[in-house]
């Protein structure tokens, strides 16, 4: 592969100041982001995902649960809990995946997800759910808002009936391949996350983060993150490559003030990600 790589290495190349905001401004100017997740025994993706939406920016925050786990976040009651069965789709955000879990309302969420003409993100096991489902995938390719999928090596290996060694092996070959495959944007994690426009040829590499990030949620904040860029009318390949550096860049921070690689729990990446947003 031959194509141009960019190396994301600071936020003045990635539009930070895309976020500016005006003094007269109120929370409709900032989007609502809903994320669709956080089902019976895995409440804490969802509410991850939630609160890394409520720290990035967005103006209001739904976590729509396919199975109320949780009425209220107490550390963050900004956060409004919903209940799928009765949560009505108009113009948020939508992040669906994190906990969301495969039966049969994960399907039907995931379907009317993709139906959504605004900006959706795609994680976790709403990625899982569109490996088994064609039908699905094949309605993906039909959106015309911005989509983006936020694939791990595993993710990304079952959405394209490869091994994980083969996605790894070629990982620029694999993103680009999901790209044109789901007419979607994508971010294949891991270290040096790829990130990938449907459109063209190019990918890029994120720069910032280390393996204190290799720890259950951090993927979720990514998502959340992702949705609440989008929401504050950010493009969407602006959007991903700025969530993966700020959010690599929190764990680097965290790494450099002692408070990891070991013990660096996703958590603590908000509060840090929300400071380099703001930094101008
Ligand atoms: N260096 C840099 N970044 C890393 C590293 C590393 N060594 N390890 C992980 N990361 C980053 C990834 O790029 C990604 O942004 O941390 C994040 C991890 O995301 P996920 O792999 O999705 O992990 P997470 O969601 O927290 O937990 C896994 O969620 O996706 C489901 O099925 C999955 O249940 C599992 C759980
Ligand atoms: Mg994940």
């Amino acid at each position: 592969h031959s194509e141009y790589v960019a190396c994301l290495t600071d936020p003045s190349q990635i539009g930070c100041h895309a976020l500016s905001r005006k003094a007269n401004t109120h929370k409709g100017s900032f989007g609502d982001v809903a994320i669709i997740g956080g089902t019976r025994g895995m409440a804490g993706a969802g509410v991850l995902a939630a609160r890394a939406a409520l720290f990035g920016g967005a103006g209001r925050i739904f976590l729509v649960q396919p199975d109320v786990e949780l009425k209220l976040d107490m550390l963050h009651p900004e956060i409004m809990c919903r209940d799928a069965a009765q949560f009505e789709f108009n113009q948020q955000v939508v992040v669906i995946g994190p906990g969301l879990g495969q039966d049969q309302l994960a399907i039907d969420l995931l379907r009317a997800a993709i139906q959504h003409p605004y900006p959706v993100v795609i994680d976790a096991d709403a990625l899982n759910l569109l490996a088994t489902k064609p039908g699905l995938a094949a309605q993906l390719k039909t959106r015309t808002a911005a989509t983006l999928l936020t694939p791990h090596p595993l993710e990304a290996a079952r959405l394209l009936a490869f091994s994980t060694e083969q996605v790894q092996q070629n990982r620029a070959m694999a993103a680009k391949e999901l790209a044109q495959r789901f007419g979607s944007h994508i971010i294949l994690k891991g270290a040096g996350s790829l990130l990938c426009d449907p459109q063209d040829r190019h990918y890029r590499i994120n720069s910032s983060g280390n393996p204190g990030l290799a720890s259950g949620g951090t993927g979720d904040v990514l998502a959340g993150l992702c949705g609440a860029l989008l929401a504050q009318g950010m493009e969407v390949g602006e959007a991903a490559a700025l969530a993966c550096w700020a959010h690599g860049a929190a764990a680097d921070a965290l790494v450099a003030a002692g408070s990891g690689p070991i013990g660096l729990h996703a958590s603590e990446l908000l509060p840090v990600i929300r400071s380099l947003l703001n930094r101008r």
